[in-house]
Order: structure tokens, then sequence, then C-alpha cells
């Protein structure tokens, strides 16, 4: 059918690289090969399974490249306008390329390094010009490792019982192929800077991510920073080590965790922000699976991360889906009561995002179609959303539970993390909202459902991806990277399951209905 599949084996079944997530018509499959008894039900390798029926319909598809909407930008960021120094790692001394001074290489081609932000769900890469801070390409795609399950835990537990390593293997091999469509010569790239949650980061390593998946959920590199054996979070291995196609003495650098799930990915958030020069009051959000709360300023930082499940994603709701290509991400319930909606790519209906889904409830609610419990007002069980489409897209009240639950458990972070602090909502200076899921969220559906506290909208900045910002300014900044490591050592993690607090304000927060600005320093 002409779709590429990546394989490094010429399909001999050895580097697991083919993988399909199948949708529909497994029972049309030849049966699963040992070499395929790593994979969860829904995946397939291509090249071991053959089609045993002449009818039928089978869905599938590879892992997702371009066509996803992942978010590999930021916008807004006080570090695009602020000025630091070009100053990287790696450097040049005629033909001589020097890492921390010391040579590495002899070259008169252009030196390069690259910036990764490896997310469970999708990765993000940038190749950078070292010389010049230009950047030169990126590319981004869904993270093979979904095979181990969607969140960290399911990855954790896939991990600790697998000796192979096959998770790390296998990103790596997706990851030597799109570096090795760049169009420079991998050998030219020196550095390789990772922001990533403190799981997925420590996986690449191959490091034992058992602990993280325990309470009290600490990444092996705090634990043993703990017991005096290390004297940052961060990690520092040679490219060799790896089997990356990028030169073998370049550096892969992860950048340091602040503490449990609290990960590197949220540091790098930290440096894109410029906090560790921040007089102001200010808070970053990145709303996932797992979402991490900073707030903070220069002389004080305090950390949580709340496993808030995949509901916001579109996962364990009847029509969700991912922001793809036939997601309807803007919903309006119009005064006829029709429904006004925008698909991505604007194709057939095939199901809700993230986005979506928080417009329909905030348009629920605004019709008084649904109360602030989340009970549909007519005593019907679902809403039927009147759109083109192959097959019905409805809403349910256990979709609407699903995502009570979910934004139950960030407001609790928040109310938690501002109660600590001192703080109420309105203190706030800004509030950056980080992410993918973040850029794209109504602000008005947000504030109405209650995801985010109803401050005035002019202190609300919808940044994207920062964490690959943070990445590449890690990258070509050692003074910006010098400060991180000492903003990380300064961050409070506030342990959100341990906070006497979290289930009255849990609770409280599954409700649909605005969170005061006033609140946080109160006690109800
Ligand atoms: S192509 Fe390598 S395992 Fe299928």
């Amino acid at each position: 059918m002409g779709i590429k599949v990546p394989t490094s084996c010429r399909k001999q079944g050895k580097c697991k690289e083919c993988l399909v997530e199948v949708t529909q018509g497994m029972e049309f499959l030849t049966p699963r090969t040992a070499e395929e008894a790593h994979l969860g039900k829904n995946f397939r390798l291509s090249c071991r399974c053959k089609i045993t029926s002449d009818t039928g319909v089978i869905r599938c598809h590879t892992m997702r490249r371009g066509e996803m909407r992942i978010e590999r930008h930021a916008f807004e960021l006080p570090t695009r306008t602020k000025t630091w120094q070009l100053d990287p790692c790696v450097t040049r001394d005629g033909d001589r390329i020097l890492l921390d001074g010391a040579e590495i290489a002899r070259s008169m081609a252009p030196i390069h390094g690259l910036a990764m932000d490896l997310g469970t769900t999708t990765v993000v890469i940038r190749l950078l010009n070292l010389e010049t801070g230009e950047v030169i390409a990126d590319a981004s795609f869904e993270n093979p490792q979904r095979f181990g399950g969607s969140d960290v835990m399911a990855r954790i537990h896939f991990d600790t019982h697998d000796k192979s390593k096959i998770l790390q293997r296998t990103l790596v091999g997706y990851l030597t192929h799109a570096i090795e469509e760049f169009p420079v010569d991998p050998q030219t790239i020196y550095e390789l800077v990772i922001a990533g949650n403190s799981t997925m980061r420590d996986l690449f390593f191959r490091l034992n991510v058992h602990s993280i998946g325990q309470s009290p959920y600490r990444s092996i590199t705090e634990l043993e920073m703990e017991e005096g054996k290390r004297t940052t979070t961060s990690l520092s291995e040679s490219a060799g080590k790896f089997g990356l196609p990028i030169h073998p003495k370049a550096r892969v650098y992860g950048l340091p965790i602040i503490s449990g799930h609290v990960g590197a990915d949220a540091a790098a958030c930290m440096l894109a922000i410029d906090l560790a020069n921040e007089d102001r009051t200010v808070a970053i959000m990145d709303i996932g699976t797992n979402t991490e709360l900073i707030l903070g300023n220069k002389t004080k930082i305090l950390a949580a991360s709340c496993p808030a499940g995949p509901a916001f994603e579109g996962g364990a709701i009847a029509c969700g889906m991912p922001g793809l290509p036939g997601a309807i991400e803007k919903i309006k319930i119009l005064d006829n009561d029709s429904v006004q909606v925008a698909v991505i790519e604007n194709t057939p209906a095939e199901g809700i995002c993230g986005s979506g889904l928080v417009d329909l409830l905030s348009e629920l609610l605004r019709t008084n179609r649904m109360d602030t419990l989340g009970r549909f007002e007519n005593g019907e069980d679902k809403f039927v959303l009147d759109v083109k489409s192959d097959s019905p897209i409805y809403f349910t009240e256990s979709d609407i539970n699903e995502l009570a639950q979910a934004k139950g458990a960030n407001v609790a972070g928040l109310r938690v993390i501002f109660h600590d602090y001192g703080v109420s909502f309105d203190d706030l200076d800004v509030f950056f909202l980080a992410g993918g899921f973040g850029r794209h969220l109504n602000v008005e559906s947000s504030k109405r459902i209650g995801l985010i506290p109803n401050i005035p909208d002019e202190k609300i900045i919808q940044v994207g991806n920062a964490a690959i910002e943070g990445a590449c300014i890690a990258l070509l900044s050692r003074a910006k990277r010098n400060e991180l490591e000492a903003m990380a050592r300064q961050v409070t993690h506030c342990r959100l399951e341990a906070h006497e607090r979290f289930f009255d304000f849990f609770v409280e927060g599954c409700q649909f209905k605005p969170v005061d600005a006033s609140l946080a320093t109160q006690n109800t």
C-alpha cells in the first residue's frame, strides 16, 4: 500500500521496529510469533504476521510521524527575547573539535547538536548548528514504546520484567532513523541534550526505573544523590554506548530531574521561562497523563506532579482520541441547539480530542444541559453530537466522570502547591500553560469548568512545547545549563499523595465550576 514501515533488520524479526497498532481485525491475522512476545495486545510486528482471511476489515497503523499534532514549538517565552550568550560545550579550535575543552575529533565541517523532548507519548528532536545557534531541522514521532503501555507506570512495570531492555532499544532504532533523515552528516553531531520525564529519561539511559514506580517514587539518580554517590541527578554518557549514529565521542546529556515524577522536562520548562531570574510569582502547568506543576520565582520554587490519567488526552473516553486528523478540537452549542465543531484538517469527525472535550463540558454546562456534578439535566445517559462522521460521536456520563476525576487531580495539585506556598491564585503574576494540550485549550472553557483557576486572561500564557526550548538553551549555553543544575537543587517537591488536604481538594475539584481565584491560602 506504499506505507513505509521502519526496519533495520530487513524483515528478519530481529530489530522489532516494524511495529503496527491493530485497532480492528486482529482475528484475521496469523497467531503471534515468539519474536512478538514482548508486545501489548493491540500491537504486532508487521514482518511477523500475515492476513489469513479473504474478507473482513483490518485497521492498523504504524507509529505515527508528522501527521499527529505534536507540539514542536514554543511561544511567548521570556528567554526568546532576553539575551544569553551562545556558549555551547562543544567548540572549535581550527580543525579541532572540543568537548568541554578536550579534543574529541578533527574536522572542518560545521558542528551540530541535538535537543530532544522525550515524552511518554511523543518525541520531538531539533537539530542545531552549535556555531551559530541556528535551528536546522526538527522531527517528531510517536514514542514507539507505547507497545509497553501508554503511561509511565505501565512502562516501569514492563521494563522491570524485561531484561532485554527492548523499550530502550526500540526507541534508539526510531531515533536513529530520524537522525539519519536530517540533512547533515550524523558524524558532525557532537552532543545530544535530553529533556524528558524521570521515567523516560532513565529508561533511555538504561537505568533501573523500578524505584520511580514505588512510593516514594524516586529516580535511582535521586537515591544515589541522597547517599552521596553523585552530586547531580543529571546524566552524562558517551554516544558510543547508545549505538546512535552520531559521533561516537559525542556526549548524551540528560537534564537534571527535579524530584520523583517531576522530571527533566519540567526542569527544561523552568529554564525556558527563565525562572532563575524571575522576580514575579509565576506558575507552570503542563497538563497530561501526569500533570506537572511548578510555582515560584528566583527565591523559592515548589513543584508537584499529579497522576491525572489519560482522559484529557482522549484515553478512557468512549469517543475520545488523540489530536490527530479527524479529531474534533473545538465545539460550540448554538442557540438553535445545533452543534458547531472544528475538526483537525477538516476531515469527517472520528472522535473528540482533549481541547474538544474541555469545550464540550463547558458548553453542556453553559447551556444547562449538565449540572456541576456532571449529570445530564434531561435524564439521558448520553449526548450525541450531530456532526458529519462515519459512526456516531457521543459523550456519556461515564466519560464525564473520567474527566471529572482527571480535573479533580489537577485542581487538587494546584490547590496544594499554592496552599503550601502561602499564596492565592490572585497573587499570581503569570500562569504558563505548557505542552501541546495546554497550547490548544480554550481558556474561557477551561475556566468555566474549573480546569484552571479563574484568573484574568492577560495573566495566562499558552507557551506550547517549552521543554524542547529549554533543552535547546541547555545545548547552546553552558552558563544556562549550570544555572539549571543549581535551580534543580533549590526546588522543594510537594508530595501530593502524602498531603493532608489532597483528598478534600480532589473531591471539590471534581465539580464543574470555576475555581475561585482567591482560593489556595484558605483552608476550604
Ligand atoms: S522488520 Fe525488523 S522485526 Fe520486523
